[in-house]
């Protein structure tokens, strides 16, 4: 992969002032939005209101990640909100296509999650309709938990299957991703690293960022 990318998680910020915790990050590539809502996972974090807020203070492009039920009525309405990337889950979507067509035609990329239970192989053909595959490397639902390493082999079969098919379709991971595993997230094949507590967790977010980038080129 050409161009290694960082989102960090804003969910690991503080919530009060959010302006101020983009801003931070303003060396970062995008802003991972994290969206829950009780029923897809067991947390709740922020709707589409609150997305379409950040996206007007916001210095780098949003990048939201709908951990809901019913992405098929809600995600569009995410990319009007003015987020750039729009990812739904394959377990909690029923029209993969039509979803990641409406999305693309509201003006974001679309891009499909998987979580670590969820093999890829079955959704290959879908390919053609996203811009992005995220591989989750954590149970979705919370930030802070530990890397999920047997992920990676996913990743790989991600890399390849977008490798065969040609075109730019970028491998996202979430979950765990700090400066001891990064690189092997890259050597895998991923080349947008979303990273919450690494980012957020450190003293100097630029600097954190900084050394997130320089791990995964190494
Ligand atoms: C988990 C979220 C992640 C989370 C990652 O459900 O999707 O984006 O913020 O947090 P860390 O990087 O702390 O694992
Ligand atoms: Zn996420």
């Amino acid at each position: 992969p050409a161009h290694l990318q960082i989102s960090p998680s804003i969910l690991a910020a503080d919530f009060a002032h959010l302006a101020r915790e983009l801003q931070a990050i303003e060396t970062a590539d995008w802003a991972h939005v994290d969206v829950m809502d009780a029923h897809f996972v067991p947390n709740l974090t922020l709707g589409q209101p609150v997305v379409e807020a950040l996206a007007k203070v916001s210095p780098v492009p949003l990048d939201c990640h709908l951990m809901i039920d019913d992405p098929d009525r809600w995600a569009p309405d995410y990319a009007e909100a003015g987020a750039s990337s729009v990812t739904f889950h394959v377990e909690a979507v029923a029209d993969p296509v039509g979803t990641a067509r409406a999305i693309r035609a509201a003006g974001a990329r679309s891009a499909m999650a998987l979580k670590p239970g969820t093999p890829f192989g079955p959704y290959v053909d879908l390919l053609p309709e996203l811009d992005m595959v995220l591989v989750m490397t954590v149970e979705p639902g919370f930030g802070g938990q530990s890397f999920m390493e047997d992920q990676l082999a996913k990743v790989r079969e991600v890399r390849a299957a977008v490798r065969r098919r040609g075109g730019e379709i970028w491998v996202q991971v979430d979950g765990g991703v700090a400066q001891d595993t990064i690189g092997r997230c890259a050597e895998a094949g991923a080349d947008v690293f979303v990273a919450g507590s690494a980012v957020y967790g450190a003293e100097n977010v630029a600097a954190a960022i900084a050394d997130l980038r320089r791990a995964a080129a190494d």
